[in-house]
């Protein structure tokens, strides 16, 4: 049976005042969209499309790596909508799944659901996901008599009856692909929207004989984001989820609800993450690694052992070796840190290599921007770098080399050097000029 998948994404979203198209906010480090696109892929579709709007070329750029995209020029609602997807798909056969652009907590496993529904006895011409919401104000209602799925109705065209039903349309649908068209060419916009409404196509299927079918989903899976403050709570639901896989997998949270991870957050075993730290997309983290308190971290790997902050900021392009201690205000970007070493308070460090066992003193500053080119500052294994020393980039320091506290560096220091950029102390030599000054005044 051949899979295809449509992913509608081409509504307005006009409650989330945004100048980007709704599905490119991103939930957990990456856009809605990203995250319908992960559960149509792991069914390994034969095709996947997703429908935009116009002026969403950002969006189609994005999406195109992963999916074909079409173009529905005016949203005339979601029957429309997958009218427009199945002409740019042409012909069709075995199953067709529609699933939402801004609708990103859906698994794959409630998709298998769907399709595992179709494949039963009844061999329904479509399976539709029910749920129950909080409250079912807004959704389309199912209306079920005795286990069988006979229409939907929306919430504006319902009766007070039909509004009691508390069981609603979860929006994802698997049609039987050779039927769909049909269906589709029997919608109206005869409704209180003026849309073609996709929910339709069940009385459309019931009267021409065709059997149709409901898959009971979590709520939690189909929670759509039409706003900012839904935004959010999606967020919540998937940031409940990535930590509790996280725990799960050896990860210790000492309060976990303050802990922000990304979709692609990856952590070995025996981690320890105090409270309020965050993960922005691209970090993984190595065994018996200890993050503190207020540290922000994107792009990066992490050796076993190493200790990162607390009020530390990691930021991408960095590799931080084994056993690397990485201090309070420290920022660390585009470096490689061997392991071993140390840079313990209030430092930046960026695009520059740290050799192993390197000592970084507190305020030592890589210089790497002349205002017109970012250059490479390179510490070699062993070095001991004085506080408060200035690195300016291109800069090369030897192994084992010393730099004295307060260095401004321009110019390479061999390995095994001693260099030190200060001007000499003056010190009044008698005994007394302190007490004296103070008594001029
Ligand atoms: C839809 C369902 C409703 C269900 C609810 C679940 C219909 C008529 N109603 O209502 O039964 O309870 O979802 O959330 O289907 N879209 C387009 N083009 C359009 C219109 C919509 O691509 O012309 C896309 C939107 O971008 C969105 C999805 O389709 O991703 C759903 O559209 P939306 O307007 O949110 O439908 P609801 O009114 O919520
Ligand atoms: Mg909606």
């Amino acid at each position: 049976m051949t899979l295809t998948c449509i992913i509608l994404a081409a509504g307005k979203g006009t409650r989330m005042k945004s100048a980007l198209p709704k599905p490119m906010h991103t939930i957990a480090g990456r856009p809605m969209i990203a995250h319908s696109l992960a559960a149509a892929q792991a069914l390994k579709p034969d095709k996947l499309l997703v429908l935009v709007g116009p002026d969403m070329a950002m969006m189609s750029d994005y999406v195109a790596a992963h999916a074909q995209t079409a173009i529905q020029a005016e949203a005339k609602g979601t029957g429309h909508a997958v009218q427009c997807a199945v002409e740019a798909l042409g012909p069709l056969s075995g199953d067709v799944l529609v699933l939402f652009g801004d609708t990103p907590l859906v698994t794959a496993d409630t998709l298998r659901k769907l399709i595992e529904r179709r494949k039963a006895g009844d061999n329904p011409a479509v399976v539709v996901s029910g749920m129950r919401p909080p409250s079912p104000t807004g959704y389309g209602r199912l209306l079920v008599e005795g286990g069988t799925l006979f229409g939907i109705v929306e919430e504006r065209e319902a009766s007070e009856a039909q509004r009691a039903i508390d069981l609603c349309n979860g929006g994802i649908m698997l049609f039987d692909g050779q039927l769909l068209s049909k269906l589709l060419a029997g919608l109206n916009n005869n409704n209180a929207k003026g849309e073609y409404y996709l929910t339709d196509v069940i009385s459309i299927a019931r009267q021409t004989g065709h059997a149709c079918a409901f898959v009971e989903i979590p709520f939690e899976e189909v929670m759509g984001v039409n706003s900012r403050a839904e935004q959010a709570a999606v967020e919540l639901v998937m940031q409940k989820r990535l930590r509790a896989a996280a725990m799960a997998a050896g990860v210790t949270m000492i309060d976990p609800d303050s802990i922000y991870l990304s979709w692609d957050t990856q952590f070995r075993q025996d981690v320890t993450i105090d409270p309020n730290v965050f993960f922005g997309p691209g970090v993984h983290v190595a065994d018996d690694v200890q993050i503190r308190s207020f540290s922000h971290l994107e792009g990066v790997t992490i050796d076993t052992g190493a200790i990162i902050g607390p009020f530390a900021r990691l930021r991408p392009g960095s590799e931080i070796g084994a056993g690397v201690h990485i201090g309070n205000f420290v920022e660390i970007k585009q470096t490689q840190v061997a392991q071993g070493a140390k840079i313990n308070h209030l430092s930046y460090i960026g695009d520059a290599s740290v050799g192993a066992h390197a000592n970084i003193g507190a305020g030592t500053i890589t210089c790497n921007y002349d205002g017109f080119t970012k250059s490479r500052t390179d510490i070699g294994a062993g070095a001991f770098i004085g506080s408060n020393t200035a690195l300016v980039a291109p800069v090369k320091i030897g192994a084992q080399a010393l730099v004295g506290a307060g260095s401004v560096i321009t110019s390479d220091v061999p390995a095994d050097a001693l260099a030190l950029e200060r001007s000499p102390q003056k010190v009044a030599p008698e005994h007394g000029m302190a007490t004296r000054r103070k008594q001029r005044q």
